[in-house]
C-alpha cells in the first residue's frame, strides 16, 4: 500500500491517485524496486485536493483519519510506504520527521510503515533520489519476507488492490 499526502490537480480532475508527474516518478521508483504499481493499493491521507496545494490542515487530516483507517482495514496490507512527512506523521505519529524515520519497517497492526520522502520533492535535495529508491527497495525486502514467512499467500486480490484507484 502506498499512501501520499493528497491528489493534486491531475489527481483531482481524474479521480484517481497518482497520475501526474508525481505518480509518474512514483511508478519509475516502483519498478526499479521490483514492485508491480498495478499490485500497488494506491491512497493519500486526504482524499480531497487543498486550495492552490497547500499542505494539508490537521483539521483535513482528521477528517479523513477514518477513511484511510477503513482502507487500511479492508486492504490490510504487508506493507505501507509513508510517502512525505504527512503521511509519515499520519501513520507513526504527530512528531515523527521523515529523515529520522526512514531506514526500518515500524509495525503498525499488522503491517510494517516504510517513511521515505514524498516523489514529488526528489529534484530538491542532492542525494534524496538515492535514498528514496533505498526505502523503496526495503519495502520489497520487507514484503518478501512477509510473503515468505506466510508461504506467498495473497491477502487481496489483484482486483481488490485497484480499488484504491478510485479512491483518492
Ligand atoms: N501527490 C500525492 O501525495 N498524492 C497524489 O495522489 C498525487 C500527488
Amino acid at each position: 500500500m502506498i499512501v501520499g499526502e493528497a491528489p493534486g490537480e491531475d489527481e483531482d480532475a481524474t479521480g484517481l491517485p497518482f497520475v501526474g508527474a508525481a505518480g509518474r516518478n512514483l511508478t519509475r521508483l516502483l519498478a526499479e524496486a521490483g514492485l508491480d504499481r498495478k499490485k500497488c493499493y494506491l491512497t493519500n491521507v486526504v482524499k480531497c485536493r487543498p486550495p492552490a496545494n497547500r499542505r494539508p490542515h490537521p483539521g483535513e487530516v482528521a477528517k479523513c483519519w477514518d477513511y484511510l483507517d477503513a482502507q487500511i482495514a479492508l486492504v490490510r496490507p504487508r506493507v505501507i510506504l509513508a510517502l512525505g512527512s504527512a503521511a509519515v506523521r499520519r501513520l507513526l505519529g504527530p512528531g515523527a520527521f521523515v529523515g529520522t524515520s526512514r531506514g526500518s519497517g515500524h509495525p503498525l497492526g499488522e503491517c510494517a510503515v516504510v517513511a521515505t520522502y514524498h516523489p514529488a520533492a526528489l529534484n530538491r535535495k542532492r542525494g534524496r533520489k538515492d535514498q528514496v529508491r533505498d526505502d523503496f527497495a526495503l519495502a520489497k525486502r520487507l514484503l518478501d519476507e512477509q510473503r515468505t514467512a506466510s508461504q506467498g499467500s495473497p491477502r487481496v486480490s489483484e482486483g481488490q488492490s485497484q480499488v484504491g484507484e478510485l479512491d483518492t
